[in-house]
């Protein structure tokens, strides 16, 4: 019977039309009414009647009699099984009646038979039968396994819709094309945490047909992949010729910037270190044959960098076996070593191993270090004792120009090149070295000590090298070098006229011992003249504190023709009979009558007189020509005369030898009653007195 042909499942609101032939198939629709012919009226005798009740697929039939008075019988069947059998009347105890109890087909179709007995007239009131049906959705998926093995209606989610079900899949999971059972979804999976599972859909059963498969494993760079296959591997290969081959069955691994590979057979891979922190999975199957899949782990390695090596003269820490992405090393250099990258310096070094296996910056260098030069030493010099090119751990030697100047502190002074680049005494004092002039010590003795100016010698080269020669104006004086721009000189010989001379009018000559040397010699700048604050002479006859000092421009470096002379020390003393020597470029004699400027330097040599004879030989004198005698001064000269200073010898030395050899500047050629006269002397401005004064003037100017 062609009853009814929707399907199902099109809308939600799908009017269902239902048909219920009642012997001429009389339309119904998902409920209605369904009775005896003529009903409520008597039925007709003999009547033997069959309702056909069909309502859409997944729907079930509720069918409940209304009313029933039927002498012979109803029966209710569903495919030929009989679901009940009904007659009597419903307000009767006899009979079977089926009360309200519904009826409910076990599918969408039912039908009723109805088979009257012969008319009775004493039984009009049995008048038929009435009914109603309504079409209930079924509830497929609750319903029990079928029976024929063929699994659950839906292999994961069953979902019931009116009229019917629909299957579904869990997350991961995709409706195969029998809209009832789910495998792996396998295209668009990206797995990106640091391991993890895949598999062909299904595994470990066989891979269904027609698979085109993609999986990405991009894992963060700096991490690489490694494929573990299980040992259950089989992807269908064909043999050929050249061997199997993965023809219509394969999984292929992509690595980029590698050849893809393309796997099949029977025997797993293993273990693949793809060395790349993206590998895509591309699993291909046409639809034939039978490949029983695959399963892999991945997990995830850091990169390695390669390890760094070794940096002469320098160290790499930490010291590994491997480095991975994100490690750090450092560098550091051995003492004495600098860190040093493209020919620069650099504080520090630190390079980190990079996500593609590099370290972002190549080792550096160590080179030694070096302290530079060493400072030059005034007067003296350096050697190099060992090392190279002032390198770390270098020693150097200071010495002084001698004999001329000696190091300070006695000893010469060594330094090393140290690791913080500086030449450093291996003292625990540090000595800066200097160099000091010698003083006092002519390169050559005077041999001679009976020689005098007036009737004087001459002075053989370096053997006086403390004399100054000086000019002013017209006159002659001398001085004595004590210091490196300093003369030592006589009051009155810078002072003319009660008037201090400029440093401009003073005209200084030293290393010289013939007056026509200066020819061809410049003299010396001057750049100050300190007179003694107390010196006032204006008639010239008070030298008391006859003394000044001039300050040259230009240090003196000393040599044999110019040294000084040394002051006076604690220990020096003008013992009485001692013999000093005086020089200068002053009046002498040639016989006994004639006295000129001497053009050669002169010396002689004269004792240091006792103060009172000094005194005594003052005696009598006109006190209008006679200067007054002071402890500021002291005479020298011999009571017989014949031996003594003379004009143009003031300002120049009269000096004792101390114990040691050491020339000292004991006195300055100040006045005399005449020169060289029987029972005068020499007086000499007395230097120990001003030991005080001259350091004073020399260190404040
Ligand atoms: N006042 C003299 C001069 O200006 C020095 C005299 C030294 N006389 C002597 N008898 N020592 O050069």
């Amino acid at each position: 019977m062609d009853i009814f042909n929707a399907r199902i499942g099109w809308t939600s609101f799908i009017i269902w039309f239902l048909h219920v032939l009642v012997c001429e198939c009389v339309p119904l629709l998902d409920s209605g009414q369904i009775h005896s012919p003529q009903c409520p009226q008597l039925y007709p005798v003999n009547l033997q009647k069959q309702w056909e009740i069909s309502v859409p697929d997944g729907f079930q039939i509720n069918l409940t009699f209304t009313h029933v008075d039927i002498k012979s019988s109803i029966t209710v069947l569903h495919d030929e099984k009989v679901l009940g059998k009904f007659c009597g009347n419903e307000n009767s105890a006899d009979g079977r009646h089926p009360g309200y109890q519904p009826i409910l087909s076990p599918g969408s179709r039912l039908t009723l038979k109805i088979q009257l007995s012969d008319y009775n007239p004493d039984r009009n009131q049995n008048v038929g039968f009435s009914a109603q049906y309504q079409a209930i959705d079924i509830d497929e998926c609750s319903a029990p396994e079928p029976e024929d093995g063929s699994g659950p209606l839906c292999s994961q989610i069953c979902l019931n819709t009116l009229g019917s079900y629909l299957c579904a899949c869990h997350h991961g999971y995709e409706l195969r094309s029998d809209e009832r059972t789910c495998i792996l979804s396998c295209v668009g999976g990206v797995f990106d945490e640091l391991e993890g599972h895949l598999m062909s859909p299904g595994y470990p059963n066989p891979s269904p047909d027609a698979l085109s498969c993609q999986y990405i494993i991009s894992v963060e760079s700096g991490f690489t992949v490694s494929l573990n296959f299980s040992d259950k591997f089989h992807i269908e290969s064909v043999d050929t010729e050249e061997g199997p081959n993965c023809l219509y069955h394969w999984l292929e691994v992509i690595i980029p910037d590698r050849n893809p590979m393309k796997l099949c057979g029977g025997t797993s891979p293993g273990l693949i270190n793809t060395n790349s922190n993206i590998v895509k999975l591309g699993y291909n199957i046409d639809n034939q044959g039978q490949s029983n899949g695959w399963s892999l782990e991945y997990s995830t390695h850091r990169v390695t960098c390669p390890v760094p090596g070794e940096v002469a003269k320098g160290r790499v820490t930490p010291s590994l076996t491997e480095y991975f992405y994100r490690d750090y090393i450092f560098v550091r250099c051995d003492e004495g070593y600098k860190l040093m990258m493209n020919g620069a310096e650099i504080m520090g070094f630190s390079t980190m191993c990079q996500s593609n296996g590099e370290w972002h910056l190549p080792l550096p260098e160590c080179h030694i270090i070096d302290c530079g030069e060493p400072d030059p030493l005034l007067n003296g010099g350096v050697n190099f004792l060992s090392g190279f090119q002032n390198q770390y751990l270098s020693v150097v030697q200071y010495h002084c120009n001698e004999p001329f100047y000696s190091p300070y502190g006695g000893n010469n002074v060594s330094l090393t090149c140290e690791a913080d680049r500086q030449w450093r005494s291996n003292h625990d004092v540090i000595l800066r070295p200097a160099c000091l002039p010698v003083c006092g010590r002519p390169m050559k003795q005077i041999e001679n000590h009976f020689q005098r100016i007036i009737g004087g010698n001459d002075a053989a080269e370096h053997t006086i090298p403390w004399q100054a020669l000086i000019n002013v104006g017209s006159s002659r004086g001398g001085g004595m070098i004590i210091a490196d721009r300093w003369i030592l000189t006589a009051a009155h010989v810078v002072v003319l006229n009660g008037q201090v001379q400029t440093p401009e009018a003073l005209f200084v000559y030293l290393g010289v011992t013939d007056v026509h040397q200066i020819i061809e010699n410049l003299s010396l700048n001057v750049t100050a003249v300190h007179v003694h604050s107390e010196y006032n002479n204006p008639n010239n006859l008070n030298f008391d504190h006859d003394i000044a000092l001039i300050k040259l421009k230009d240090p003196i470096t000393f040599q044999a023709a110019i040294m000084p002379l040394c002051l006076p020390s604690e220990d020096d003393t003008y013992d009485t009979g001692m013999m000093g020597m005086v020089s200068g470029f002053g009046i002498t004699d040639k016989g006994n009558q004639r006295r000129f400027l001497t053009n050669k330097l002169k010396y002689v040599h004269v004792p240091v007189v006792e103060q009172k004879k000094c005194s005594i030989s003052l005696k009598g004198k006109p006190s209008s020509r006679t200067p007054r005698l002071t402890n500021n001064m002291f005479c020298a000269g011999t009571p017989e005369g014949g031996k003594d200073s003379c004009n143009g010898d003031s300002g120049s030395g009269f000096t004792l030898q101390s114990e040691n050899g050491r020339f000292w500047a004991a006195g300055i050629v100040s006045w005399g009653l005449g020169c060289g006269q029987k029972g005068t002397y020499g007086f000499y401005t007395k230097v120990a007195n001003y030991v005080d004064w001259i350091n004073k003037i020399m260190r404040e100017n």
